[in-house]
């Protein structure tokens, strides 16, 4: 198989898991290339129900690499509880994971310093998953953070910590908050981390190069999604990494003369976690319904997800900026039993219609979506596996959408486990698999 980079095409939460996890089969190597335990992927084997925040969801076939790239920012208390959760549950990790040693550490102080954020926007706040994420991006932007290299000379690392320590307890100083970081224990926990995870922190570009030398393929694997993305996002209600597709290259050290495909990953709706704005939400006891129906609750903090109405605006956009070769569609059950079905096809500004999506957020805010109205199929689809026994209607909502974003629908899924999922034999997808 190629080498292809799997990317959200939403605002998240499109099922990306269960997809790198269907993938993984085709591949020798899965790669992540940003974000950190912010990201919640919930893969369902044989009736078995797995949430990975950190570590790519490759691990779950034996015999794959996995990687974790420099552009993530890696919590190392969540890793170890990670990778313990996972050995008692019987996976065996052995020598398949390995951690960049660019990679920037989320640290104690990370999570104070987002928690004082968040409550300094009082009414604009981002609604973030307060694990430090943001933060740990910001030390990495203002040189001095710390590398998971670093852990590996344990004697050099209260050096290192020392200017963001300056910077953190500045911030303390100005919010009139006394710092609440134990930095002579940090130090202590930090250097039994780096012990630790010694065998598994490596140059990751210096892997993957090999492995591509060897003929080996790799499935590049996104946290978060395009609309999440720092620079493509709806900012500033985004996360702090490169969540497109173009992070494979600065967060792997993979150049994109090695990325042969782009597969996104769409729900059959929308939905967004944290506050921004959402066009097409639906609002109401519709939205509610879709929500049970779905199981919109966040996989990483349990949050209600809200719920909108399949955005092709969006989409579009989303298609343009990670230049995806096909789309796989999600959790088209979940439309099963509406009379009919919206999608936001154009938005409303003013006097004014945008097919495009905005940058300023003032535009989109202001925004009134433009629908049009398909209809529903009545029927369950749940566990279909072939195009043609979708029920007609639901057929013709796969080709409306794919005609608006532009972009070939080759795979739909259909259910929460991995073989409820269909792929379309005239796709690009198909002639990645022979
Ligand atoms: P942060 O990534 O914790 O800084 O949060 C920034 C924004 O991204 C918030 O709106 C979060 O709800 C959202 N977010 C972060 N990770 C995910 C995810 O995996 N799925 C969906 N939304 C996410």
């Amino acid at each position: 198989m190629p080498n292809i980079v799997i990317a959200g095409a939403q605002w998240g939460d499109e099922g990306k898991g269960k997809v790198v996890d269907l993938l993984s089969e085709k591949v020798q190597v899965v790669a992540r290339y940003n974000g950190g335990h912010n990201a919640g992927h919930t893969v369902i084997i044989n009736g078995e129900r797995f949430v990975l925040h950190l570590i790519p969801s490759g691990i779950l076939h034996p015999g794959i690499l996995c990687v974790m790239g420099g552009g993530m920012v890696i919590d190392p208390w969540a890793l170890e509880k990670e990778i313990a959760e996972l050995r008692a549950r019987g996976v065996d990790l052995g020598e398949n994971l390995v951690v960049s040693d660019r990679a920037h550490v989320i640290l104690p102080h990370h999570r104070a310093l987002e928690a004082m954020a968040e409550e300094m926007r009082g009414e604009r706040k981002i609604g973030t998953t307060l694990r430090g994420i943001g933060p740990a991006y910001e030390d990495k932007a203002g040189r001095r953070g710390l590398r998971m290299g670093d852990l590996l000379r344990p004697e050099h690392v209260a050096g290192k910590l020392a200017e963001a320590r300056r910077n953190y307890e500045l911030i303390c100083r100005g919010a009139g908050r006394a710092p609440e970081v134990d930095w002579d224990a940090l130090v202590v926990d930090l250097a039994g981390f780096g012990e630790r995870l010694r065998p598994r922190i490596a140059d990751v570009s210096l892997v993957l190069h090999r492995e591509i030398s060897r003929g080996y393929s790799i499935l590049f694997e996104g946290a978060q999604a395009t609309l999440l993305d720092l620079d493509h996002g709806t900012y500033p209600f985004v996360t702090s990494s490169s969540a497109a597709a173009g992070g494979v290259a600065t967060g792997l050290g993979v150049p994109p003369t090695r990325v042969d495909g782009a597969l996104g990953i769409a729900k059959a709706y929308t939905t967004r976690v944290g506050a921004g704005p959402l066009p097409s939400e639906i609002g109401g006891s519709l939205e509610e319904e879709i929500r049970e129906r779905g199981a919109e609750f966040g996989a990483s903090t349990g949050r209600p997800r809200r719920c909108g109405w399949f955005d092709a605006v969006v989409v579009k956009y989303a298609v343009r900026v990670n230049g995806f070769d096909s789309l796989c569609l999600t959790k088209l059950d979940v439309l099963d039993l509406l009379p009919e079905i919206k999608v936001c096809v154009a938005y409303r500004h003013g006097s004014e219609t945008l097919s495009e999506f905005p940058a300023d957020l003032s535009v989109l805010e202001a925004c009134e979506p433009v629908y049009e109205t398909l209809p529903g199929w009545g029927t369950p689809t749940v566990g279909v596996r072939s195009f043609t026994e979708l029920p007609s209607a639901a057929q013709g909502y796969v080709e409306r959408l794919s005609a608006m974003v532009g972009c070939e629908i080759g795979m739909v899924s259909t259910g929460p486990d991995r073989r409820d999922t269909l792929i379309r034999a005239t796709s690009v997808l198909a002639s990645w698999f022979e």
